[in-house]
């Protein structure tokens, strides 16, 4: 299943064989699959395919040298390392299975294949004689024994006319070896999107109606969502926070531009998780210069913003959809009013009013409710509440499942 490479790091090592031709539809294998890609290339690589296409089609710059300061001050070999959740050689030379079989560290491929503790593998690509040979055979069989998974090889007629074993395996087969190398996440497969933060109603140039939301716990729903395997958008209003890892952000500023947002990404979205403190009303008229001060009272005429997640909720085919409801009294009443009237499928409420939770706060405790159930969450950091939160939409979605089709 492909969709276990969605948000996965993968280093494709390529070594220098008649195959690195198919590393590059390889590339764009995994990244259809939803896996980020960041080629490296051996000097002898790049004499059969050039660091420019792999570049192209990967959406990074290749990385070819160890010793190159500049290279290393973007991203270095350790950097790189760190990065990876799967370190694949493919094609795998027989040069190249040797240096990794005996730990040599002679260029940036080998050094990081030492410094990683990411998943290795290799897919082999060599002359039938040179694959049967028995040096080859033995720094396989050690490689094997430490863990590296070996894909391949195929058997077949080969580019130097020989017929026999040592083909390199096709692309769409490699991604889908590396796809059984990760476990299943629990939202594995599904597009979350999220929104989080204020909005800003502008008033004039200058000046503008928002409130004290941080966007905390919408980014850490974000970042729990992506860590559960799902691939995630997250529309965010003007906060000060970053982006986490494997998320996709759009930015936005006022309420209407969220809307026109989310309407973008959540057209096949499997869940849209709508935390974003969208103001209720925009000024009417948004003056084109900076209003002067004036009369000693001053009205400003409002008008009601679009209501973004009934709007989500409103859709058919619709994502599942957990609204928030942020009260400051009758928490549960409210939330299981607007968990009908909005037709959610799940409402997760905070108590604003309370002083150690909410808004800016690094905590949060939640009471989720949804058709026949309910669940308090007890105040814990904002990164662990997600990851809760993240587990009971997975649990309601895989019940969705199950159940019978309407
Ligand atoms: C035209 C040509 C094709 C080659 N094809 C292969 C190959 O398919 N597999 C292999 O193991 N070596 C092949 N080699 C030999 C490697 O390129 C050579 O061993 C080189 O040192 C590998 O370096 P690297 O492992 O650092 O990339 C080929 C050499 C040439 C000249």
């Amino acid at each position: 299943m492909l969709a276990r490479l969605a948000n996965k790091r993968i280093v494709l090592g390529v070594s220098g064989g008649i195959a690195a031709y198919k590393s590059a539809e390889l590339v764009r294998r995994l990244r259809d699959a939803g896996a980020e890609v960041q080629v490296v290339m051996t000097p002898a690589a790049q004499q059969f395919i050039t660091p420019l296409t792999l570049q192209a089609l990967s959406g990074n710059p290749v990385h070819t040298d160890l010793l190159d300061p500049a290279a290393e001050a973007a991203m270095g070999h350790i950097e790189l390392a760190r990065w990876a959740d799967l370190v694949l050689v493919a094609p795998a030379s027989a040069d190249c299975l040797a240096r990794l079989a005996q730990g040599i560290a002679n260029d940036l491929l080998s050094t990081l294949w030492l410094a990683t503790k990411a998943q290795l593998a290799v897919a082999p690509a060599m002359n039938q004689q040179m694959w049967a040979a028995p040096a080859l055979q033995a720094n396989l069989a050690v490689l094997r024994a430490r863990g590296v998974a070996v894909f391949g090889p195929a058997a077949g007629v080969q580019a130097c006319g020989d017929v026999g074993e040592g083909r390199m395996l096709e692309a769409v087969e490699l991604a889908a070896r590396c796809a059984d190398l990760f476990e299943t996440g629990s939202l594995t497969g599904r597009h979350v999107v999220v929104t989080a933060g204020p909005t800003r109603e502008a008033l004039d140039p200058v000046r503008y109606l928002s409130n004290h939301s941080s966007g905390k716990m919408g980014f850490a729903l974000a970042a729990a969502c992506a860590e559960a395997g799902a691939r995630v958008t997250l529309v965010a209003g003007p906060v000060h926070q970053p982006t986490p890892a494997r998320v996709r952000r759009v930015n936005v500023t006022s309420a209407l531009e969220m809307l026109a947002a989310v309407e973008q990404a959540v057209a096949d979205a499997d869940v849209f998780i709508a935390t974003a403190a969208v103001a209720d009303y925009r000024p009417q008229q948004v003056a084109g210069q900076k209003i002067k001060k004036s009369a000693d009272t001053f009205t400003l005429e409002l008008v009601k913003n679009p209501d973004i997640v009934a709007a989500v909720a409103a859709r058919t085919p619709r994502p599942f959809v957990l609204g928030f409801a942020a009260e400051t009294e009758r928490v549960l009443e409210h939330a299981r009013q607007k968990l009908e009237r909005k037709r959610l499928d799940m409402i997760a409420c905070n108590d604003v009013a309370r002083a150690d939770i909410g808004f800016q706060s690094d905590d949060n405790a939640l009471t989720v409710l949804w058709s026949g159930g309910e669940q308090v969450l007890e105040k814990a950091s904002k990164s662990l509440i997600a990851r809760q939160l993240v587990q009971l939409v997975a649990a309601r979605l895989a019940e969705e499942d199950k159940a019978p089709q309407a």
